[in-house]
């Protein structure tokens, strides 16, 4: 669905993406794994046309994603869905507006009634049901976190991007939004491109594994490459994680 090629992104004279290259396969979960600063937001956000790169082509379909106007690049993003690291809900508004939103600002429904209807179906999906009424600040992390899955989704995007979905929630709850990615990603055959350094997540529900360092994806595969790679920068990262999990 989305192939990236020889991506280089600096800022001032810190290069971060460095000729990166990367396939997103459709229907399929992609999980870019690497250390914290290594350039996994930059990655993203060069994706989706929040940054430009310097130079490389990032391909959706058959449109550059670096070259289209800035029409153009409207019309792709409303293929996507995205959930970055805080859930970035609207703290002024209760969770019905926070998730009508995207229906509304596209001008997808005609009525408020239609908006309901979609938004209540689409809460069940992230089993939050009947919490329409409530405002962010009633909400527990993880359910923030599903908000924000839930407006994510709402339009039903093609592609969902997620930063970080499971950064500052316990273990048990992040499995849960784990699980929630996974079976809403079965149901509804969203392609999900998703970047964390959360390995657990990252084993639970990844089709494909990349693995981010120095700009570029030093490892690709699935969990079985990455647990058998013989790269070092790769084998470092597993065994601290593995290492952790012994600790807990
Ligand atoms: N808008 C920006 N301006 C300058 N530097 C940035 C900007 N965004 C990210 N960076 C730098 O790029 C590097 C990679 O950041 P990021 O992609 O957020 O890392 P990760 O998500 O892997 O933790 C960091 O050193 C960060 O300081
Ligand atoms: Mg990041």
């Amino acid at each position: 669905m989305i192939k990236v090629r020889d991506l280089k992104k600096s800022f001032y004279n810190q290069t971060v993406l460095d000729g990166l290259d990367l396939d997103i396969e459709e229907g399929k979960i992609t999980v870019i794994i690497g250390k914290s600063g290594a350039g996994k937001s930059v990655l993203l956000k060069n994706i989706i046309g929040l940054l430009k790169p310097d130079s490389g082509s990032i391909m959706f379909y058959d449109k550059d994603i670096t070259k289209v106007s800035y029409e153009e690049l409207k019309k792709i993003r409303l293929n996507f869905g995205v959930l970055f690291q805080d859930a970035a809900l609207f703290d002024s508004y209760n969770v019905f507006n926070n998730v009508a939103f995207p229906l509304i600002e596209r001008k997808i429904v005609k009525s408020r009634k239609q908006a309901e209807k979609i938004v209540k179906e689409t809460l069940k999906l992230v089993e939050l049901e009947g919490i329409e009424n409530k405002m962010p600040s009633e909400l527990s992390g993880g359910m923030k976190k599903r908000v924000g899955l839930a407006r994510a989704i709402v339009t039903k995007p093609k592609i969902i991007f997620f930063d970080e979905p499971t950064t500052g929630l316990d273990p048990i709850t992040s499995m849960s939004i784990a699980c929630l990615i996974k079976d809403m990603q079965t149901k509804l055959k969203t392609t999900c491109f998703i970047i964390s350094h959360d390995l657990a997540l990252t084993f639970k529900i990844a089709d494909n594994i990349g693995f981010l360092h120095n700009g570029k994806i030093i490892e690709f595969g699935d969990k079985n490459t990455i647990i058998n790679s013989q790269n070092p920068i790769v084998r470092e990262f597993l065994e601290s994680y593995f290492a952790g999990e012994k600790n807990d």
